[in-house]
């Protein structure tokens, strides 16, 4: 290029201008710099001129060269950054949420069904001044039958088909189990103690029975206990875990551990005592077994049954929650199907 330098100058620095302005992304408007403002570029080519002109033109051409680098420098520095807000705008728009897309659930898990209930009958035997009283599941067949009043081959053994894990050891077939563990630790002072936990027992499953299940026993040793307060302690239960007007009714029964013994219903919960599916159009729903301690228990459990007396009660779980719900299959409460948990959350 052998110009008349300051037309072409002109010429040149309209040609570049026109170049950047077509140069819209960051690749292109570096690409331009390289060609014209870096070290290697054409605006270098111009100012090595300068020192070729007549010394009479050289300071106005060395003038007119800087003026038309500044220009394109500063041209380049304003197009370099509508470039990057341009690509700023584009990257934001793309990436920008959309507020009325419908939000993605967040899965939560939850209680499941029979530990909700067990809570809750543990928090109302709490407020009645009951501790919670933990015994073991593989337990003795002393404390499950022989200090409960059931010697070997005693036919009460009979009503509860029986896990046996040795001569000596068996799965504990109901939480009576713990009674005299817990009147051992605390005699000769009173007690007043619910047992939640799992019974097992080798029965055939059909929808009201499981080989696993829940109980949860309630037992009250002191010198003014009597009758009338199991009634009492009851009634206050099923108020508190039912409904407020709650009534229930106690039937004479049997349990070699309890004397006298009663079962326990409670007025139907569904149909209030109209008769329904639920309670088999009787009015009414077995809740527990109950009675009286039996003396002979008292004393296995270091108590002297001439001075004190104790009140006892066990209840299922699952089938107290079956009514709860109306659910008619106990075997739902094992099987972990998520479907049916899930009603529960
Ligand atoms: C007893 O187990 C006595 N220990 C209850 C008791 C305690 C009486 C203290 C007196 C004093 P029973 O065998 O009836 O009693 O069981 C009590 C409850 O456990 C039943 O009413 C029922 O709700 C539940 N239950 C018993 N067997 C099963 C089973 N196979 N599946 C589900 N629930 C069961």
């Amino acid at each position: 290029m052998q110009p008349e330098p300051d037309n072409d100058l002109e010429a040149y620095g309209r040609a570049a201008l026109a170049d950047l302005a077509s140069a819209n992304d960051e690749k292109a408007i570096e690409a331009w710099y390289r060609k014209h403002l870096a070290p290697s570029g054409t605006m270098n080519q111009w100012r090595k001129r300068i020192g070729a002109q007549p010394a009479e033109e050289r300071k106005a051409f060395g003038a007119l060269v800087n003026t038309r680098a500044n220009a394109l420098k500063a041209a380049f520095d304003a197009q370099k950054q509508v470039v990057a807000e341009r690509a700023l705008s584009q990257s934001i728009q793309s990436q920008s949420v959309d507020v009325s897309l419908p939000g993605r659930p967040v899965f939560s898990g939850g209680y499941h069904p029979v530990t909700q209930i067990i809570r809750e009958v543990e928090r109302v035997f709490h407020e009645m001044g009951f501790l919670t009283f933990e015994s073991p599941h593989v337990e003795l067949d002393e404390f499950n039958f022989e200090l409960l009043n059931m010697p070997a081959d005693h036919p009460a053994r009979d009503m509860q088909d029986t896990f046996y894990l040795s001569d000596r050891t068996v799965l504990r077939t109901h939480t009576s189990a713990g009674q005299v563990r817990a009147m051992r630790l605390y005699a000769p002072h009173p007690v007043r103690v619910i047992l939640p936990g799992l019974c097992y027992r080798n029965e055939n499953i059909t929808l009201r029975s499981e080989i696993q299940f829940h109980q949860i026993e309630g037992l009250m040793v002191g010198k003014s206990v009597r009758l009338s307060d199991l009634k009492g302690v009851l009634l206050n239960f099923a108020r508190r875990m039912f409904r407020r007007d709650q009534r229930i009714r106690t039937r004479g029964s049997y349990f070699p551990f309890t004397e006298p013994s009663v079962e326990v219903d409670i007025r139907c919960t569904l149909c209030n005592g109209a008769g329904c599916r639920v309670c088999k159009h009787s009015g009414w729903l077995e809740l527990l077994g109950a009675g009286l301690v039996h003396p002979v228990v008292l004393a296995n459990g270091g108590y002297d049954p001439r001075e004190v007396r104790g009140i006892a009660f066990g209840m299922g779980i699952e089938r107290m929650v079956m009514l709860l719900h109306g659910i008619d299959d106990i075997r739902h409460f094992f099987q972990n199907d998520l479907r049916f948990l899930q009603q529960f959350r």
